[in-house]
């Protein structure tokens, strides 16, 4: 038999457990990263691959377990710790000063090593790693990072911790700042990257992505490694059951129903994002009184968007909104709350000084009977938080509490209970349940259908298969800031069906049909 030597590991977690509150945000996992290898890690929302980044470069602190670099066991407390040991991660949001050049921003991260290096030296050690690895960032060296465009702004934090003399490199979802145009030749920096002995760990939510350039994949379920497969061994179809779970067979119980009214159309809806580019294209979406839609997709890929676009807080491109009949397209997001639309947020949805009291009517002080001739009527306000603290289970020893005291369950429960308590007629809940425990998240689920069976709407957006197809009387699919699938009868789809479509798949015969 030939001898194979055993790959050399620069990085291990041993048994990393890690909670927030009540969410297991890990659970005892354990993951080793080899030298020279491209890692990839995959996971729903919520998995657990950021917290994991997190706590090897040292932003979080780990529960239990061990961390070991090169096989001795480190305690890295803080990012300087990981630096020291040659780990080094490009954030998801820069940490670049914009006002400073390019020089300026790397040369202060660069200053605080071991190394005593001047301006010119440093100048000359970043010039020769942007021409290394084709950054092209030579000629724009002392320009102010201000002007330089998200790409760019990348390539600057991917130098910063390659001068700093980083091995181990951490990638937390890269290229989802990047423009289309961009991601070639980003990837082909991480593949020359690896090339010349780096090592690196890289989180994505695109399978393609993923299969392209990876040595290895692990997949996080809900704070669990679910396992390891090698880049190829890996295919679209392995990828997606690890990720979304095994369950090829059909798991929706809801019946389809007949529709109701229609209260919401949209047409042909475009919207910027802040860069410039389309983030929703050509989406065209009927809703009707009395169902739970859901929409499925990976945060990046639009949602938010859509929701923000339906409730008027981003102006579209072009297309139109039609509430029952009427074009809202223009209106104010006020105009529209008071023909009943609103807003769940997942979080956030509260003013964290305000009392409880005050924040049950946040949204709606000026209605009657809160607001009377221009004057608040407090007993009126007490009575409606009173309510919705009874209602909604929310613990809290007084209505007058701070609402930054109560634990994350208790302010969605208190915030949920304000967006319902307003009435609404069409209601959407963008990842309503995030961060919450399995007690609260049924709590919610209880509440949506309870609003359904009243008759209202409820677009539920969501990443989480189980609990979309749990609720959603219909499922909509949108991926890259597209409708990608909408499957009107739920009894004949499986989670398989929609994570393929949710992660750049094509669906298979006789799956969802085209959403318009
Ligand atoms: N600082 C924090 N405070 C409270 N809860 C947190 C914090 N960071 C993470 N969590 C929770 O821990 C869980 C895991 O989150 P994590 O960010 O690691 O997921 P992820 O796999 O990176 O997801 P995504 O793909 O959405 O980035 C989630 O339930 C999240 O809400
Ligand atoms: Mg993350």
């Amino acid at each position: 038999m030939e001898a194979t030597s055993a790959p050399e590991i620069v990085l291990e977690a041993k048994g990393i457990s890690k909670h927030f509150g009540s969410v297991q945000a890990l659970d005892c996992v354990s993951l080793s990263f080899r030298k020279g290898e491209i890692h990839t890690l995959l996971g729903e929302n919520g998995a657990g691959k950021t917290t994991l980044m997190n706590i090897i470069y040292g932003l979080y602190q780990k529960d239990a377990g061990e961390i070991l670099v090169n096989g001795k066991v480190h305690e890295i407390r803080s990012p300087r710790d990981s630096l020291q040991l040659g780990i080094g991660m490009v954030p998801q949001f820069f940490k670049l000063v914009p006002d400073l050049s390019i020089l300026e921003n790397i040369y202060l991260f660069m200053e605080k090593t071991k190394f005593i290096i001047d301006r010119k030296g440093a100048k000359a050690i970043i010039q020769q790693l942007s021409e290394m690895f084709g950054f092209g960032l030579e000629d724009k060296i002392d320009r102010e990072v201000g002007s330089l465009t998200e790409g760019e702004k990348q390539k600057v934090e991917i130098l910063k911790i390659l001068a700093r003399g980083s091995k181990i490199l951490l990638f937390d979802e890269a290229t989802n700042v990047l423009a289309p145009n961009e991601l070639d030749s980003f990837l082909q920096i991480v593949k020359d990257l690896n090339k010349s002995g780096y090592s690196i760990i890289y989180i994505t939510h695109r399978l393609q992505e993923a299969l392209q350039i990876s040595d290895r994949i692990s997949a996080f379920r809900k704070g669990k490694l679910v396992g390891t497969i090698s880049g190829k061994e890996a295919t679209l179809e392995k990828l997606t059951v690890m990720m979304v779970g095994a369950e090829l067979e059909k798991i929706s119980t809801v019946l389809p129903q007949e529709k109701g009214r229609m209260i919401l159309e949209v047409k042909d809806l475009n919207v910027i994002d802040e860069r410039g580019l389309l983030a929703l294209k050509n989406v065209s979406c009927q809703f009707y009184e009395g169902e739970i839609v859901g929409l499925a997709g990976i945060e990046g890929n639009g949602s938010n968007y859509l929701a923000e676009a339906l409730i008027g807080l981003r102006r579209v491109k072009s297309g139109k909104v039609i509430y029952r009949g009427a074009d809202i397209t223009r209106s104010l997001p006020l105009h529209r709350m008071n023909l009943g639309m609103s807003l769940m947020p997942s979080s956030n949805a509260l003013v964290p000084l305000f009392s409880v009291r005050d924040n049950s009517i946040l949204d709606y002080p000026e209605k009657p009977p809160f607001s009377r001739h221009g004057l608040l009527d407090r007993k009126a306000i007490t009575a409606h938080a009173k309510r919705i603290v009874t209602d909604y289970q929310v613990q809290t020893p007084s209505i007058l509490l701070q609402a930054v005291k109560l634990s994350g369950g208790n302010r969605q429960r208190l915030a949920i209970g304000r967006k319902i308590e307003s009435n609404p007629k069409f209601m959407i809940a963008y990842h309503p349940t995030k961060g919450l425990d399995i007690k609260s998240q049924s709590f919610i689920y209880e509440k949506l259908l309870t609003m359904k069976k009243a008759g209202m709407t409820v677009l539920f957006m969501g990443a989480d298969l189980d609990e979309l197809l749990l609720v959603s009387n219909r499922l909509m699919v949108i991926y890259r800031g597209e409708i990608v699938g909408v499957f009107d009868d739920l009894r004949s789809v499986s989670k398989f069906d929609v994570g393929v479509l949710m992660t750049g798949g094509s669906r298979r015969e006789g799956g969802a049909k085209v959403g318009n």
